[in-house]
């Protein structure tokens, strides 16, 4: 099985912005703890991260007919991107919508999500885990 995992822009700032709401590891922490579960699960896994929209469409476009799951936090991305929203329609690939903090409990332009609609499952206001977790869920669901 082959998983993509795309975070969209100021995720690469993971232990410098606001340690208070998505804590203190880092980045590279994230993608250790993401590629360790993989091979605990015994899939591959491809980590992206972009802070331009376009690039993200372009990354999603590119799984297409290659990756069989998709964990996708698109950052801010999530609360205005129809053009990645369309793009997740399009190459119709389940995916994963996740997010570190609980956006469900903060600012109401956050409780907007264009790609909930066609998400296997969200994942919130799990840290970091929430991205480990996904994992499991996916690998579940290429199962059944
Ligand atoms: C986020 C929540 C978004 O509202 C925010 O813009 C982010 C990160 C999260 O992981 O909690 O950049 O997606």
């Amino acid at each position: 099985m082959n998983i993509l995992v795309i975070n969209g822009p100021n995720l690469n700032m993971l232990g410098i912005r606001e340690p208070d709401i998505y804590g203190n590891s880092d980045y590279n922490c994230l993608c250790d703890m993401i590629k360790n579960k993989a091979e605990n699960l015994n899939v591959s896994v491809e980590i992206f991260q972009s802070n331009h929209e376009g690039y993200l469409v372009d990354k999603i476009q590119e799984a297409f007919g290659k990756i069989d799951g998709i964990i996708i936090n698109p950052g801010a991305f999530t609360h205005t991107s129809i053009a990645i929203a369309d793009a997740l329609d399009a190459v119709k690939i389940p995916y994963v919508e996740v997010h570190i903090s609980d956006v469900s409990k903060r600012e109401k332009f956050r409780q907007i999500s264009f790609i909930r609609n066609s998400a296997l499952k969200t994942i919130m206001g799990r840290g970091l885990e929430g991205y480990t977790d996904a994992l499991e869920f996916l690998v579940k669901e290429n199962c059944k």
